[in-house]
């Protein structure tokens, strides 16, 4: 259907059409649907009729082909119009072969295989009937309090918006109408989500808009030019005002200054929760402040639908502001091919041959290898075939390592540890004792726990959160692992046996407890359908550990936000002139991170040497080149992530002490060296000046390459006009 057919068809369409088709309702309401309930239950109390539902533009949740074909060819059944539903539903890091967390993914650093994972998602979920994700999730995080931390990819701006590209490439490919398996993306949440104060979900977000604009912002704005077609608004307040009635960041900012015309979606509830916020008395003010605002469909509640018309009969909007938004859902309607084609990829033949084919659980295996992150090894990593090891922990046999927003997953699916372990010892080298719950020890637990240590020669503790510890309203005071946990790990210590520790989270964690009794941590994360058999792999050493943190783990949750890109203050700790206690500090822990960004262990050991520039300095329309020699030492073959960061030494305002500008991730063979070569441009220098202009300042800056944020060769050059 053309534009034409499309303004044509809107003219055909009542007042009421219009307005209904901007309610996004879950499959509860829909003939066809496996989980069908009557309107009139709990979930139907939100008052509104059949004809309501007939007219509706989208539903969330849907998926498998059979129910979304069910729905659909109902839906059309009962719209006078015969316009299609969007089916939409969350497909974050994987559809049915789950991936790991997306804050895994960013620890691997790996671009491609991120965008490989999206488009595999993408292709499960088309064939099953989906034509939109709710991701890229790109919330900058600095506070691992929050749950949904597992959702990002890190603190940092330019990481998260490379990687937000990626995600978006892989899910929509390069042309969203005529490529088959590929569904649309929306890129969540606008904006700001992941700073809510204390770290507890839905909580306020007050920062500058230099802030907002410097580190938060990015990220959208990359995966938008990437091509995004939806964005959804956050629940929070962005400058005090709720994100989804806020008309300074959807009108001005996204869609006049950032020239957005896609379809903008609310979070769930979020009209609504304008009223509890306090800047809407009743659902009809709601509606009005969230329509002029900008956003176009309402998910999950129904002022629109019950109060535009009569805003428009007392002239407080007109039609045409809602045309503008029924308008752009159509045009995403006909983007998908869903006027010629309503259900577009579903099929259920090709479900059974495409999901979970082994080239996917093959691609979620390397994808969960390169994200897990090696923090401390003392010499008893990598495992040998022929020790006798005792696996013990509430993870040692679960299937809970899919992580949150996995629903279509299945834990059943998920290779534990002790099934990855299998495949690399002999049945009478492998033990194992579950020790504890997640949250709960009893005596006879502990006690097989300590029978089974004591007759192996290494311990190897699977230990972490459940899945819902984390995620969504997953936030949590208290980073440490359960207590349960840790008097299990202490208990065994006393052993004196060699312990290695393996951890299963959805968030850096307060490690007191369990780094000071492991010989070796292995961060896992959630790493999706394949962890059990990648980390095994890690263990014994078939793989070398590759994956870099992207978040920051605090040495307990008194030291968070703790994040690399921070500003120096006028008293910087250790500063030559600085005095012992006047300057910021704390009394009792350091001020750097127990693991800092970009922190990460090999089986193999990496020097760096001769870091040079190809010049002193650079011209604004130059470009300067910076390079360093990075060498295997080890005897085994491994990646090695050269980070490179720059500091503006002087600004207008303060400007953090380092910024990744560019990474490259080489593999080296053992004794073979390799110079890394980066590019720098001014266009990479450019901040946020006090009036808001982004402009860079000439001057100097400091160029800092190595293998993480602290250990690092320092250059320095200037920038001239
Ligand atoms: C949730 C989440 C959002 C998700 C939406 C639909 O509340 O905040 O990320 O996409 O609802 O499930």
């Amino acid at each position: 259907m053309n534009e034409d057919k499309l303004i044509s068809l809107l003219h055909e369409m009542t007042i009421d059409e219009k307005i209904h088709q901007l309610i996004q309702l879950a499959t509860f309401f829909y003939e066809g649907a496996s989980d069908k309930g009557e309107i009139t239950g709990p979930l139907g109390d939100m008052g509104i009729s059949k004809e309501v539902v007939n007219n509706s533009g989208s539903v969330l949740g849907a998926s498998g082909a059979k129910e979304v074909i069910n729905i659909q060819k109902q839906h059309l059944k009962n719209n006078r119009l015969g316009i299609p539903l969007l089916i939409m539903a969350d497909i974050v890091h994987g559809f049915k072969t789950i991936f790991p967390v997306p804050l895994a993914i960013g620890c691997s650093w790996d671009l491609e295989l991120a965008e490989k994972s999206a488009e595999i998602a993408a292709k499960e979920a088309a064939v099953s009937g989906v034509h939109v994700t709710f991701a890229p999730m790109v919330d900058l995080v600095r506070d691992p309090r929050w749950g949904r931390v597992m959702e990002s990819t890190g603190e940092d701006p330019y990481l998260n918006g490379v990687f937000a590209e990626a995600f978006v490439r892989g899910f929509q490919g390069s042309n969203l109408t005529n490529e088959k398996y590929r569904v649309a993306a929306c890129v969540k949440h606008f904006a700001a989500y992941g700073a809510p104060e204390g770290g507890r979900d839905y909580n306020t977000v007050d920062m500058s808009e230099r802030q907002l604009r410097e580190s938060y912002l990015p990220a959208y704005k990359a995966a938008l030019d990437a091509g995004c077609e939806m964005v959804m608004t956050a629940f929070n307040t962005v400058d005090g005002i709720p994100a989804t009635g806020n008309k300074k960041l959807m009108r001005d900012l996204l869609r006049d200054e950032w020239g957005f015309d896609g379809v903008l979606i609310s979070d769930w509830g979020a009209v609504k929760e304008l009223i509890p916020h306090g800047v809407a008395k009743d659902e009809q003010e709601a509606a009005l402040k969230a329509i002029r605002a900008g956003l176009d469909i309402e998910m999950m509640t129904a002022c629109y639908a019950k109060n535009l018309r009569t805003l428009m009969e007392k002239g407080e909007i007109s039609e045409s502001l809602i045309d503008e938004s029924v308008f752009r859902i159509l045009q995403l309607k006909q983007k998908l091919g869903l006027f010629e084609n309503p259900y577009r990829d579903a099929n259920e033949a090709e479900e059974k041959e495409i999901i979970m084919s082994e080239a996917h659980r093959e691609t979620a295996y390397s994808l969960a290898t390169k994200s897990c992150v090696l923090l401390k090894n003392e010499n008893i990593l990598p495992l040998q075939p022929q020790q006798k090891i005792a696996l013990i922990g509430p993870f040692a046999d679960n299937g809970d390592i899919l992580g949150q927003w996995s629903w279509h997953g299945s834990r059943d699916d998920a290779v534990t540890f002790q099934e990855g372990l299998k495949s690399k010892v002999a049945d009478n080298n492998l033990l194992v004792a579950q020790g504890c719950e997640v949250e709960s020890i009893n005596a006879a637990q502990l006690d097989e726990a300590l029978s089974v240590a004591n007759q192996a020669d290494v311990i190897v503790l699977a230990l972490g959160e459940r899945s819902e510890m984390s995620g969504e309203a997953g936030s949590r005071a208290d980073i440490r692992l359960p207590e349960a946990q840790l008097k299990l790990v202490d208990q065994l210590s006393k052993l004196n046996k060699r312990i290695v520790t393996v951890l299963i989270n959805g968030r850096p964690l307060d490690l007191h407890g369990v780094v000071e009794k492991s010989d070796a941590i292995l961060e896992a994360w959630f790493p999706g359908t394949e962890g059990g058999r990648a980390v095994a792999d890690l263990l014994y050493g078939d793989v070398n550990p590759s994956g870099r943190l992207t978040m920051s783990f605090p040495h307990t949750v008194g030291q968070v936000p703790v994040y690399y890109n921070h500003f120096n203050t006028g008293r910087p700790q250790g500063a030559e002139d600085a005095q012992i206690r006047y300057v910021s500090q704390y009394l009792d822990i350091p001020n750097e991170p127990l693991y800092p960004f970009g922190f990460g262990l090999s089986y193999t050991t990496f020097s760096y040497h001769n870091a040079t520039l190809s010049a002193n300095t650079l011209s604004r329309d130059g470009d300067l080149t910076a390079s360093i020699t990075v060498k295997n030492e080890g005897d085994m073959a491994g990646e090695e992530l050269v980070q490179l960061y720059v500091r503006d030494v002087v600004g207008e305002v303060v400007r953090p002490l380092k910024e990744l500008k560019a990474f490259e991730k080489v593999t080296l063979q053992p004794g073979e060296e390799r110079v890394v070569h980066f590019t720098l441009t001014e266009d990479q220098l450019k901040y946020y000046h006090a009036d808001l202009t982004y402009i860079s300042d000439p001057g100097e800056f400091s160029v800092y390459i190595g293998p993480n944020s602290q250990d690092v060769t320092e250059l320095s050059f200037e920038l001239v006009d």
